[in-house]
Formats: C-alpha cells, structure tokens, sequence
C-alpha cells in the first residue's frame, strides 16, 4: 500500500480563494509589515513566498529590510513604530534572528493583535487557556491540512515530536483543543518508537531527516511531517520514505505542510484586521 499524499497546495489555494474572496469586500485592504535582519538564505525565501501570496490575494504588503548587524534598540524602536500606526494590521518578524539579536523581548514588544505569528506570550496563553487570540501558523496549517482530508482528530491519539515553541507546543494545544488525547514527545523521550507507533496521527517537528522510520509508524496512520533539513543540496523532512509504504496518508517535503504555513499567515492577517477595525 502507497500511502495517500496530503497535497498542500490544494489546501493552500482552498485558502487563498476563501481568504481573497473576503478582502474583496472589506472597505480598505488589511496591511501586513514583514521585518527581516539579514540575508539568512531560508529567511529571504520564506519572506518572499508569504510576501508573493499576500500580494496575490489582495493584501496590502511591505517588507522592511534590517542589515545583519542591527543593534536590540534599532529593532525594538522598528517594532514600537509599527505597534503605533494604526493602519498596520500585522506584524511578522521572520526568526531566526541573527546573533546577537535575542528574540524573547522582540516577540513581547509586539502588539499582541497585530502578532499574526501568535508567538506573543498573551497569544500563546490565550491559545491554552482556550481564549480567542491570533494561533501559529504551521499548527493552523496542519489542523487545516487534518481537516480537508477528513482525518477525525476528536479522540484520535496524536504523538507530536518536538517541543518548539513555534510548532510542537501550539499543535498540542491546538489538538488537545479538537479533544485529541495528545503525546508530546521530544528528543529525550525514552523509547520514542513507542509513542510514535501508538499514535493515529503522528506529527513531526524536530528538523532531523528521516527521524521517524517506518518501523515507529502504526499501520493506516496519518503522518504530518513539518521537520525541514537539507541533504546533498535537497530538501528532506523528519519523516523517512519507507514510512509512505506504511501509512495511509502522508504530507509530502517539499510541498506539504510548508505551503499551508504561509496560506495562514494571511488568514491571521485578515482575522487580525477584522479584530482590530471592528469588522465582522
Ligand atoms: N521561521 C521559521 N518558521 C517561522 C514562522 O512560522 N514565523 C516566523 N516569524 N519565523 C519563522
């Protein structure tokens, strides 16, 4: 048995439309501001690709570009600009940053409703407590990805590996949320094979290729794979290929989870601007 591809483009055009089709009728187009350091290679890619689609659907869009060698206080005054003008619908500052830039204080400076990452500790707080607030991305992307191939997460036993803070902990929450019973394991599990084979969906978010092998997978499982490595100049996931004879759906790398990550970042631009302008 070939496992079935959970193909993220479909799901991130099925996104694209629904989202354009609602600009289209607000009164002004919600305005999302991109803050890049550097010229980290992944970085000035993934920028481009959310700048391109957020462009396509019809938001207005800007990327501001800081040198790599930009002071803490430089950053910080560029984000408190941004939290002040009111016609700024959505901040995202892409990470990782360069040395020695420190994350943790950007990421508080931002306007928890203008936070379309959802990585604002009131953000992540409010994902926990089940308040509505702005969710990461890539763990929407993967529940939307979940949803349009109808794979049940409600009672479903989900094992995520990696904890980040960026992936693994918001799609627990987010699973926990849609009563999954979760596991969430990491790299000191002991025996993670065992969680991961008692798992219907397995999610993998640690960047280490071919970490889950086929022999961690359950049969008919549903694997999710978020991990992003680059071997002999070509792009890999933490899950191995063997794994697609073994389960029954698998999200391709490239072309799965990726794309849907950057379909969500204009979703949470439009539910920001919708928060913040009153608009239903
Ligand atoms: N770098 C890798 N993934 C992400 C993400 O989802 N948001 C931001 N801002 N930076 C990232």
């Amino acid at each position: 048995m070939v496992a079935e591809r959970l193909e993220g483009r479909v799901v991130s055009d099925a996104i694209a439309t629904r989202v354009s089709e609602r600009i289209a009728s607000l009164p002004i187009a919600p305005n999302l501001v991109f803050v890049r350091v550097g010229e980290d290679p992944a970085s000035v890619s993934y920028v481009r690709s959310k700048s391109r689609l957020a462009q396509r659907v019809g938001l207005r869009t800007r990327t501001l570009v800081l040198a790599a060698d930009t002071d803490q206080g430089t950053l910080e005054h560029t984000i408190r600009e941004l939290n002040r003008d009111d016609d700024v619908d959505g901040i995202l500052v892409q990470l990782p940053l360069p040395a020695p830039l420190d994350e943790a204080p950007v990421l508080v400076l931002i306007d928890p409703d203008k936070d379309v990452d959802g990585f604002h500790p009131i953000n992540v707080g409010k994902l926990w407590s089940g308040l509505d607030g702005l969710v990461p991305c890539t763990p929407l992307g993967i529940l939307a990805i979940l949803d349009h191939y109808g794979v049940p997460l409600e009672g479903a036993r989900v094992t995520v590996v990696g904890r980040s803070n960026l992936v693994g902990k918001p799609v627990a929450a987010l699973c926990l949320r849609r009563h999954a019973t979760v596991t969430l394991a990491h790299s000191r599990t002991r025996d993670l094979g065992a969680s991961v084979r008692a798992a219907d969906i397995v999610i993998a978010a640690v960047g280490r290729a071919g970490l889950v092998g086929a022999d961690m997978v359950r049969p008919g499982a549903t694997v999710i794979d978020v991990g992003v490595s680059r071997v002999d100049g070509r792009i890999v996931g933490d899950v191995a290929p063997e794994v697609w004879d073994v389960a029954a759906r698998v999200t391709p790398m490239p072309g799965g989870t990726g794309l849907v990550t950057v379909a969500m970042v204009i979703q949470n631009t439009l539910r920001a601007a919708r928060r913040r302008r009153g608009w239903a």
